[in-house]
């Protein structure tokens, strides 16, 4: 069974083509209009998808070397992300629904993100902590088996990704700010400044507003002139503190749980000391560490095809009057 997935809950525009264990095709548009803005322009994004949805999946199409017809399902993300984006992918799935006569299979994008972990077949053992950590989101979910989860605990404020934009916007480095972080913090000493752990020692529960203030604190009160030398520096440290709170409760939510492995979601799972912090402290515990490759980890369409193609296999499909859901949470 092969299904098409339709992302477009924010500014990446994505289409992928997978069948059963094999991902045919990934393409990923990223909306490169928003850098001028310092974030993502929610109009600007719809109108980029109506503008590249079609050529994307044509591509998709070619790539894969699959033909129109021998598509069985149409799986596309209709929540969480902006409304006007969801609506231009929600629409035109619909439209392949009905003209190629096959089902929809509407996808939460978040369940989406966990879904990366599982694209290469076997993925991790089950039951397994995901930690996902993206821009709109941060939170422990406990995967008992696929489609039945747990919310262990989330952020009370900002997400990991918000925090990593809005530092990056403190430091002068542009956005995204995840991987502008990431890149000045190579130069930079992790341990020049001792930026606060939010609730390190308890809970699953996250909070970034904090260390956000910090380092805006800290970075106004040096001599204006002295502000440029200590950007790796504080980058390097903002980043240190934020992966030891997540590598912390996501191996002690793991030991509590008595889950078998550990995975990671989401546009932050990128980031290299995140990845390699976890691995580390996950290993020495004796948890298997289960990372999705980078492409699957920022916002794509194979995650949504992944997740639509287990529905349609369970027969769980959605009617064609499905809407967005701008707010729609995991269901948990
Ligand atoms: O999952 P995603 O593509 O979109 C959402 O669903 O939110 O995640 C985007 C977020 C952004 O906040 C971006 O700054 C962050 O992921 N990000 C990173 C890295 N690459 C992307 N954060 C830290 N390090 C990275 N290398
Ligand atoms: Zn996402």
């Amino acid at each position: 069974m092969t299904v098409l997935g339709i992302e477009t809950s924010c500014d990446e525009t994505s289409v992928a083509l997978y069948t059963d264990g094999h991902l045919l095709a990934n393409v990923v548009l990223y909306q490169v209009i928003h850098e001028r803005y310092g974030g993502v322009v929610p109009e600007y994004a719809s109108r980029a998808h109506m503008r590249t949805l079609i050529p994307t999946l044509e591509l998709a199409l070619e790539k894969s070397g699959v033909g129109i017809g021998e598509i069985g399902g149409v799986g596309v993300t209709y929540g969480p992300g902006l409304v006007g984006s969801l609506l231009v992918g929600l629409n035109v799935a619909k439209g392949l629904s009905v003209s190629l006569g096959v089902p929809l299979i509407g996808v939460n994008h978040i369940e989406g993100h966990i879904f990366a972990n599982f694209i290469r077949e076997p993925g991790p053992a089950l039951p397994a902590v995901c930690l996902v950590v993206s821009g709109g989101h941060t939170q422990l979910v406990l995967i008992k088996t696929l489609g039945e989860y747990e919310l262990l605990g989330k952020t009370r404020d900002d997400a990991a990704g918000e925090a990593f934009d809005k530092v990056a916007r403190v430091l002068g480095l542009g956005y995204p700010g995840g991987p502008a972080i990431e890149r000045a913090a190579a130069d930079g000493d992790p341990n020049a400044v001792d930026f606060p752990k939010a609730f390190l020692e308890e809970g699953y529960e996250f909070s970034f507003s904090g260390i956000k203030t910090a380092v805006l604190y800290h970075m106004r009160e040096l001599p204006e002139n002295e502000r440029r030398k200590h950007v790796a520096d504080v980058a390097a440290s903002f980043q240190k503190a934020v992966v030891d709170v997540l590598v912390e409760k996501s191996v002690r939510a793991a030991q509590e749980t008595g889950a078998r492995s550990i995975c990671l979601a989401g546009g932050v799972a990128r980031n290299r000391r995140l990845r390699q912090e976890l691995e580390r402290r996950a290993q020495g515990a004796g948890f298997e560490v289960f990372v999705p490759a980078p492409e699957f980890c920022t916002d794509n369409a194979a995650m949504i095809a992944r997740a639509a193609h287990f529905y349609l296999e369970q027969g769980r499909t959605s009617p064609l009057t499905l809407g967005p859901a701008p707010s729609l949470n995991l269901a948990a």
